[in-house]
């Protein structure tokens, strides 16, 4: 079995959402998190879920809502907790490539978000763009279980995050041919710390990079990581099954 850890395919590019559900399950991805990242895409995620068995949600606030009703918006997003299907809290994190001028803010809002999780004893998926030091700093000390998803930092940070129980989203990056940080992350970090995922309709992995990506597409990831560490695909999938199994309890 192949796991899509995340993905959003609830986004306005697909036609048709049932049909990449379709293809996902011809491509053996036989479970998958939709996630979140304002009200509106976390509502989706919800509904994805309720619709399909093998299908989780994940709710949470971007860093890029942290200009809007947060006081609201936080006790909107605890209520979606009370959903069945929500596993995790995310995608939530810091950005500063969206924009540096509210840092403080932003690490104010992931920090409540983060409190949100270990309040309803959950886990979280971080997005972390240009910020993986503050990101760091803040995770270091937490008692909070996750996923760094896309993870895209050094090899040396990477060591510190496992150390620290927290898994690495990995993503169709690694099938890059210039990528190669992240190819030294797989090659070096346990199998016990990672997850497959795609971030559909974003980073679309090798063969089809520059198309709409989807959870299908998961297959290149495993492919690329059994092929770095020199294991076979299915060794990889039960790994990343086990790894699941752990962090998000499905
Ligand atoms: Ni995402």
């Amino acid at each position: 079995m192949i796991i899509d850890t995340h993905m959003h395919i609830f986004d306005e590019k697909y036609q048709n959402p049932d049909d990449v559900v379709e293809e996902a399950l011809k491509n053996d991805v036989k479970k998958m998190i939709a996630v979140g990242y304002d009200k509106k895409t976390s509502l989706q995620a919800i509904e994805l879920a309720n619709k399909y068995e093998f299908i989780y949600a994940s709710v949470g606030l971007h860093p890029s809502e942290v200009l809007k009703e947060i006081d609201e918006n936080l006790e909107w997003l605890e209520k979606c907790l009370n959903e069945p299907k929500v596993i995790a809290i995310g995608e939530i994190g810091l950005d500063y490539y969206w924009d540096k001028s509210f840092k403080e803010q932003q690490k104010m809002f992931f920090k409540k978000q983060i409190e949100i999780a270990k309040r309803n004893n959950l886990p979280i998926i971080v997005h972390c763009r240009d910020a993986i030091q503050d990101c760091f700093d803040i995770l270091k000390d937490e008692k909070v279980s996750g996923v760094l998803h896309c993870y895209s930092g050094s090899y040396e940070m990477a060591k510190e995050f496992v150390k620290r129980g927290f898994y690495l989203g990995i993503g169709g990056v690694v099938t890059f041919k210039n990528a190669n940080e992240i190819k030294k992350v797989v090659k070096d970090i346990d199998l016990s710390f990672l997850l497959s995922e795609t971030d559909s309709p974003y980073l679309t992995p090798v063969p089809f990079r520059g198309k709409i990506n989807q959870p299908a597409y998961t297959k290149y990831v495993v492919m690329e990581i059994a092929n770095i560490k020199g294991v076979s695909c299915e060794y990889v999938c039960s790994k990343i099954e086990n790894n699941v199994k752990k962090l998000f309890k499905i």
